[in-house]
């Protein structure tokens, strides 16, 4: 079979998020996230500098230029726009973006926007976060100025990053005592609400924008071919992936997610306009995030939930213990496609791996560049399959730090010279061997992969 071209203008872009990558996490006025007042895992850095990209984004976004960027997806930080989560708006933060978006322009990158990517204001953290109500209005006036004040210059938003995400980390806590079930089942229904408020608003005042949700998924193995191994995977993947795209695109929550809450006493409390006010929201376009495929099997007596996460004897994993399966990637974009209907772009998918700075300033990383091009093949596939597919952004652009393992599990295509994990380093900037692979993946529009 041919393989098939990618669109002429397909967006081959690069990720970052705000709270990985511009540090200055209290300059210009910016307020603290949830991430600032965050105590890291001991020895591993903190979020206050990152790649200080806050500063140097003109030097990166020349480097992001010279490697044929076609877009960028990064995150706008709340806390730089409204400090506290709601109140008056920091012109400083509006102002900071807007040469972010000039400087964008200087080499015709795209910009692709998150309006939320897990730096929750510290302050709307303290009145009980999202599982409280008025952080739903919170975010849809923050979304609000933030829409119309850079209406038109960016087309693609997604609302929020890996909601799936938050509420698996939040019911991962209840069930170690921290809060409980039913609070993370909340949290995340008023997620949806607020999310899908966003969208409408979006649509009706800057008919221009494509905006949807940006879940984290994956595709979802049962250990055997036993019944019960299949049926746990099932579920799985009806609460951990399938449930975001249901509530968010179809606007209903599935059955199996749904029975679950119930289950556990946990179902949401709806206020009454709620699934109205879901339901009437249509993203344009689904974004999501994949690095690996999960396996489970059949829970047992002392499982709490009905499946249990193991290993896939037949896939490898990464230095980090996440399996690689490119494979597991076409299998979710066919099955999303199926179920949605709608064109994807990819907002993340990369290798974390530990990379050496040689003496002379080079930075092998073979196996980054196996991966992407392992997975750019099957996207490839996928879209010669006819599913429509139309951008892709590596995590991450450069090197910044990772949500759970500081700074040395690196992603970027730039190596930034941090030194030890937690000294500020020279902040020098790289090009990795995976730079000048991109490139010309870029160039080629794809067709060498
Ligand atoms: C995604 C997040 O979960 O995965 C990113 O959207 C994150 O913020 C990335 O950094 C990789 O995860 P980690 O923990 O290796 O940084």
């Amino acid at each position: 079979m041919a393989l098939a071209d990618f669109p002429h203008d397909f967006l081959w872009g690069a990720s970052t998020s705000a709270y990985q990558y511009e540090g200055a996490y209290n300059e210009d006025g910016k307020g603290l996230s949830v991430q600032d007042v965050a105590t890291p895992p001991a020895g591993t850095a903190n979020f206050q500098l990152t790649s200080d990209g806050y500063h140097r984004y003109p030097e990166d976004f020349a480097l992001f230029g010279e490697m044929g960027m076609k877009s960028y997806r990064f995150s706008i930080a709340w806390t730089r726009i409204f400090p506290n989560g709601t109140g008056e708006v920091n012109q400083a933060g509006l102002d900071y973006y807007q040469h972010v978006l000039d400087e964008l322009k200087k080499y015709h990158i795209e910009p692709v926007a998150t309006l939320f990517h897990f730096d929750l204001p510290a302050a709307l953290q303290k009145q009980g976060g999202w599982a409280n109500r008025a952080t739903i209005e919170a975010f849809v006036n923050y979304a609000k100025v933030v829409l119309d004040h850079f209406s038109p210059q960016i087309t693609y938003y997604q609302t929020i990053n890996e909601q799936n995400m938050l509420f698996q980390g939040a019911v991962f806590a209840a069930f170690k005592g921290h809060g409980t079930f039913k609070d993370a089942v909340q949290a995340n229904h008023n997620m949806f609400v607020a999310a899908a408020k966003v969208i409408t608003y979006a649509h009706e005042n800057h008919p221009e924008i494509k905006i949807g949700p940006a879940p984290n998924l994956v595709a979802i193995y049962p250990l055997t071919a036993r019944p019960g191994d299949v049926l746990a995977a099932n579920t799985y993947d009806s609460i951990r992936n399938l449930l975001f795209g249901d509530v968010t695109i179809l606007g209903r929550y599935n059955h199996v997610a749904w029975h679950l809450f119930e289950q556990f006493h946990a179902a949401p409390d709806l206020a009454p306009d709620d699934m109205a006010t879901i339901a009437a929201a249509h993203p344009d376009l689904l974004y999501f995030n994949y690095y690996n495929s999960e396996t489970v099997r059949a829970a047992d007596s002392s499982d709490m939930l009905p499946f249990k996460k193991v290993l896939n004897p037949f896939i490898n994993q990464n230095e980090f213990g996440w399996d690689i399966d490119p494979e597991g990637f076409r299998v979710t974009l066919r099955q999303l496609y199926d179920r949605y209907n709608l064109p994807m772009i990819i907002t993340e998918n990369g290798l974390g791996a530990h990379d050496t700075l040689t003496d002379d300033g080079q930075v092998h990383d073979p196996y980054r560049i196996k991966y992407l091009n392992d997975h750019i093949y099957q996207m490839r596939l996928a879209i010669g399959e006819g599913i429509p597919v139309i951008g892709y952004h590596p995590w991450s652009a450069i090197d910044l730090v990772s949500t759970h393992q500081g700074f040395v599990k690196r992603y970027g295509f730039i190596y930034v010279d941090r030194g030890e994990e937690n000294d500020s380093g020279t902040l020098k900037r790289y090009k990795k061997d995976s730079f000048a692979w991109y490139k010309d993946v870029i160039a080629h529009n794809g067709d060498n992969v």
